[in-house]
């Protein structure tokens, strides 16, 4: 109620309220278009969020930068609510180790993208309320290259990785890295699919059927720390790869072109998102990667975002992998 009796003061002498007005207008139709209820005080609450998460998108948007934001449906969120719903709390064990991937040396072509290659990667997923967005990345990285080498395409069990993969330093939906996934399913010898084991975005007890193992794993190759170029390598010659990097406040509303941030990190310990390169690019002289994000295909571009490529932004190129099956 106090809130309105500011409105009502404001509206008297100034222009605010009217901004506010128009605010409350935006943050009806949004909450239509994303099926949103709340109760009274919740209202107020998230209104002013959102109205500060469109004053940052339109405050962007108005300046000269390689991406813009949009409202999503993560607007009525603030960034410490979004980083303790979807990203992982604390660093996972993303080392500076050597990895065992060498990279072809030879040339390498300007662009790819495993999308239009073929039939090989499944449609944009959502992980929901859950940090697991590395068993997203696993999966989608495993897919694609068992379709690749094995020709059939197939979506693979998330939740089997959040239940069982604990052995291997996962924890579910508390974060865990797509290298220590791959060797869980190397070691378990085998990833059921997602319609015979699917996704629930909390954390539950293992039920894996070894006689429904759909997907396997015979080698996981991990790309030295801070080794893009071989990034690019794997990419181009093989198969897209897992990465993680470091999701800052300013990719919440992203919605299309080459993101990049001066508000992120290039180390290992700050990565806290799993997601899928699957192709590399280079728009207006910038390189970028083409990655898949597992927040819906309702968020970025499709799913999907471009972040730029070639000086490890946001850590990018801390702790990718892929697995050899
Ligand atoms: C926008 O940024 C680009 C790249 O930094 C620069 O080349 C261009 O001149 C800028 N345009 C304006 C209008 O500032
Ligand atoms: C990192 O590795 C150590 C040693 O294997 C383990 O005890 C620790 O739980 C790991 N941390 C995470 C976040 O998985
Ligand atoms: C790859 O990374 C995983 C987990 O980070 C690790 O357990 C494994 O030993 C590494 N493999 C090689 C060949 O270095
Ligand atoms: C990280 O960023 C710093 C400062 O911009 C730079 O000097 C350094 O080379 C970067 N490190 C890596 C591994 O990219």
């Amino acid at each position: 109620m106090r809130f309105w009796l500011v409105l009502c003061c404001l509206a008297a002498g100034s222009s605010s309220f009217y901004v506010a007005e128009q605010d409350e207008f935006h943050f009806k139709s949004w909450m239509a278009q994303h099926n949103k209820a709340y109760n009274m005080k919740e209202y107020y609450l998230r209104l002013q969020v959102f109205s500060q998460n469109k004053k940052r998108i339109d405050k962007h948007n108005q300046g000269n930068h390689s991406f813009t934001m949009a409202l999503n449906q993560f607007s009525d969120m603030t960034f410490s609510e979004f980083k303790e719903a979807f990203l992982w709390s604390e660093p996972q064990n993303c080392s500076a180790t050597k990895g065992n991937y060498y990279g072809s040396n030879g040339p390498l072509p300007d662009s790819i993208d495993w999308r239009k290659k073929g039939n090989y990667i499944t449609p944009v997923k959502n992980q929901g309320r859950c940090g697991s967005c590395w068993t997203f990345s696993t999966t989608g990285c495993l897919e694609s290259v068992t379709a690749i080498n094995k020709g059939k395409l197939v979506p693979l069990s998330e939740q089997q990785l959040v239940d069982c993969a604990q052995d291997f330093n996962n924890h579910g939906c508390n974060g865990g890295l797509p290298s220590q996934a791959f060797e869980y399913v190397m070691y378990n010898k085998g990833l059921m699919t997602e319609q015979d084991y699917p996704y629930k975005a909390v954390d539950g007890a293992c039920k894996y059927k070894p006689s429904l193992a759909a997907a396997f794993v015979k080698n996981v190759m991990n790309i030295s720390a801070y080794d893009e170029m071989g990034m690019v390598d794997a990419v181009a010659t093989h198969n897209p790869v897992s990465l993680a990097f470091e999701v800052t406040s300013d990719f919440m509303q992203y919605s299309q072109g080459v993101y990049t941030s001066t508000a992120c990190h290039n180390t290992t310990d700050k990565v806290n998102h799993a997601v899928l390169a699957v192709g590399y690019g280079e728009e207006n002289g910038t390189p970028y990667w083409i990655v898949k994000n597992s927040w819906g295909p309702n968020w970025g571009m499709d799913g999907y975002f471009l972040i730029e490529r070639g000086r490890n932004m946001c850590g990018l190129a801390a702790c990718s992998a892929f697995p050899v099956v």
